[in-house]
């Protein structure tokens, strides 16, 4: 697979990177668009990244035009340690005026997966209108076997055709989860896979190592969006 990446001796050098990267495409977006949307990742390594959008760029970001979303979470409740939003509210939200109007997270509080994956579809079409939505930015991540956003090996969600969100069971802590399916995700205007950590070495050389011609076997590798896509890794991921 090709792979556009940039390789950082460190998290801290490629989180800032990929902020001023995110933030060019920021003044790009409200400039053209009068709006930011971007859908963040979870997990650990974009937290910095957040934290240094809130401690470096608070006052110069519009928060009045930017949407958070979120590509995946948990099905937890908002302040379970393993929710995705708690990690974004405590590193970025909380520490910054945007809209409470203008956060946009996954409605885990309702009784069943199911029916989170369906609300937020509809406040996503309520959003985004009848085509499917193109993000600013998407952030993702990947996992040791190749998942990305909550998208793991053989899971039905990666042959969605026509749902933008799916409730998964992951083979992983928590299981169930909601995720934003292909249909959304191949349709980033940016997409910035951020990956750290020596861990992901040897998926990483997996995904390097897949002949273009047959769809990718991992998650990430079929995440295959139509606008730009840049892989930001440190030297550990990297090798
Ligand atoms: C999640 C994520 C997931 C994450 C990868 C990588 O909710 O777990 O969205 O897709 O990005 O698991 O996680 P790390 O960055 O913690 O290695």
């Amino acid at each position: 697979m090709k792979m556009d990446s940039k390789v950082f001796p460190d998290l801290d050098t490629l989180s800032r990177t990929a902020l001023k990267d995110m933030l060019a495409v920021l003044d790009e977006a409200v400039a053209n668009r009068g709006r930011f949307v971007i859908a963040l990742a979870g997990g650990h390594t974009p937290a910095m990244m957040y934290a240094l959008w809130a401690d470096e760029h608070r006052d110069k970001t519009p928060w009045d035009r930017v949407h958070l979303f979120w590509g995946d979470e948990r099905f937890v409740s908002q302040d379970d340690p393993l929710s995705n939003y708690r990690m974004t509210q405590e590193k970025l939200i909380s520490r910054v005026p945007i809209p409470a109007a203008n956060v946009h997270p996954v409605p885990t509080n309702l009784p069943q997966p199911q029916l989170a994956a369906e609300a937020y579809e509809t406040e996503m079409r309520k959003f985004f209108g009848s085509a499917p939505p193109e993000f600013d930015v998407q952030l993702l991540g990947l996992g040791v076997e190749g998942h990305t956003a909550s998208l793991f090996p053989n899971s039905p969600a990666l042959e969605e055709k026509q749902h933008w969100v799916a409730a998964i069971r992951a083979p992983a802590e928590p299981p169930d989860r909601l995720t934003l399916t292909p249909v959304v995700l191949n349709r980033g205007r940016n997409t910035y896979f951020l990956v750290s950590g020596a861990n992901k070495k040897e998926i990483l050389a997996a995904l390097r190592n897949e002949p273009d011609s047959k769809p990718s076997v991992y998650p990430a590798g079929r995440i295959r969006p139509s606008g730009r896509v840049l892989w930001y890794l440190d030297q550990a991921a990297a090798g």
